[in-house]
């Protein structure tokens, strides 16, 4: 019999039961759907809503749940439908009458609200953790690399010189923003619905407050339907989890470049590589496709959860059910990518060497020659104009500027002096951009304590 059996003349369909059922995967939030039930029934006794007796007769059951269900001594039945009626029916099972008196004051609508809730807020926490631990290791590389030169990119063609620890710089910009959006996440997980009921509240006098400090949420809902029908906060995660994916994804599709035997700036780890089952030679960066890849999936998580609750009427509708998968999988898949990617990224090698032979090719300075010729006094765009047709003499040539003779450069303008090669240099191209926010190594540094100083924030 069902704990809603009453009004019910016959059972369900075995299909339904099954189609309905969603204890195989909330099954997941066993332990919060526990601790949530023991602070409501801690406070039900309080209030003298139910006995001080039942009270504590359900507590002590429910810790006994709790510890059965932690040592995976118990077995979920799919006809109890979710985990709350699963945890409901052994408890009473285990305790009888008082076990019957739980549910007083509570709907399973305000329920799951609070069991996802509480879920979310750790899952948040956990998150931040893996991305701190990754902004560690990015920092960490860059602070080993603040001079070491390699090529940086526009439309993927060779632009301008910059450092490695300039580009980890802005790996972990991206990331540290990730980490601060959890913030704003967090803090709106962190509201108690119980209390909200199905939809219109309670008539008992229940201590909300004393709930949510029981449970330690810094605040209580202030609209019973918004508290069963809110997931904006599922799909803020959600949204962070896309975007930090897609950040992850960015980074992998340049790990995987850097890994190309065309760009050979970096080599992966072995631990972190595969091999071919035909070709003998081959050292695949899967790991870093599979982010990339697995980026898609947590969209669809994104999305999957937008369309199904961008129809529904307010209070609960049971399509909210469909919440859990997507938030579970994106969570899942979030935390792992960033492990794998951070354990990746800490044993990955930096081929040096080719990194500064990329940037000394593609004319990367030639932005330099031309500015240049405007610290002399040639106006910028007449300086572009200039070294256009240097490179365009040099591609000619088969020459690099550096390359070029002092006969060769006085051809194309008189302003050109013997400084001018120390000027377009790889390294002083660099070293020239030094303004806040620049690749110079001594930009780089400031970036870098200030960086410290925000992990140290998050
Ligand atoms: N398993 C349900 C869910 O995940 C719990 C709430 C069910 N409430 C209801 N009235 N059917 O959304």
């Amino acid at each position: 019999m069902k704990l809603w059996g009453g009004r019910f003349e016959k059972a369900t369909e075995g299909m339904v039961d099954d189609f309905h059922s969603s204890i195989s995967f909330d099954q997941r939030l066993a332990r919060q759907d526990i601790e949530g039930s023991i602070a409501h029934a801690t406070m039900l006794g309080e209030a003298g809503i139910i006995t001080k007796e039942d009270s504590a007769k359900i507590v002590e059951g429910l810790r006994g749940i709790l510890s059965d269900v932690l040592a995976g001594q118990i077995q979920f039945e799919v006809s109890a439908e979710d985990i709350h009626m699963n945890v409901e029916t052994i408890l009473i099972s285990r305790i009888g009458e008082a076990g019957k008196r739980l549910h007083t004051g509570r709907s399973r609508n305000d329920q799951v609200a609070l069991d996802a809730r509480m879920y979310a807020k750790e899952a948040i926490s956990q998150t931040r953790e893996h991305i701190k631990d990754l902004l560690r290791v990015i920092l960490d590389t860059a602070k080993a690399h603040t001079h070491s030169i390699m090529p940086g990119y526009t439309h993927l063609q060779k632009a301008q010189p910059i450092t490695l620890g300039h580009h980890m710089m802005a790996w972990f910009q991206m990331l540290l923003r990730d980490a601060q959006r959890l913030e704003g996440c967090y803090e709106r997980a962190d509201v108690m619905p119980l209390g909200s009921g199905a939809l219109a509240g309670t008539t008992y006098p229940l201590n909300r407050q004393r709930v949510a400090d029981l449970l330690g949420f810094s605040a209580i809902s202030e609209n019973s339907l918004d508290g069963v029908a809110d997931r904006d906060y599922m799909l803020e995660y959600l949204s962070a989890a896309s975007i930090s994916m897609m950040h992850l994804s960015r980074m992998c599709e340049e790990m995987i470049l850097w890994a190309t035997n065309e760009f050979g700036f970096i080599e992966l780890d072995d631990g972190f590589s595969t091999g071919s089952s035909i070709m003998p030679q081959k050292k695949n960066p899967d790991v870093a496709e599979l982010i990339r890849g697995k980026t898609g999936r947590v969209y669809g998580d994104l999305m999957g959860l937008l369309t199904a609750m961008k129809g529904l009427p307010l209070a609960y509708n049971k399509d909210m059910q469909e919440d859990k998968e997507a938030f579970f999988d994106a969570v899942d898949t979030w935390n792992k990518c960033l492990t794998v990617f951070t354990g990746m990224l800490k044993t990955t090698s930096f081929r040096l060497e080719r990194m500064e032979a990329g940037a000394a090719g593609g004319f990367t300075n030639a932005t330099d020659a031309a500015d240049y010729l405007v610290k002399k006094g040639m106006p910028f765009r007449e300086a572009h104009e200039v070294s256009g047709r240097m490179v365009l003499y040099c591609i000619h040539q088969g020459k690099a500027i550096l390359d070029l003779s002092d006969d060769e450069l006085a051809q194309f303008s008189a302003l050109i002096g013997p400084d001018f090669r120390q000027a377009v240099s790889l390294h002083t191209c660099v070293e020239n951009r030094a303004l806040p926010g620049g690749p110079a190594p001594s930009a780089v540094e400031t970036a870098i304590s200030h960086a410290e100083a925000a992990l140290a924030e998050i």
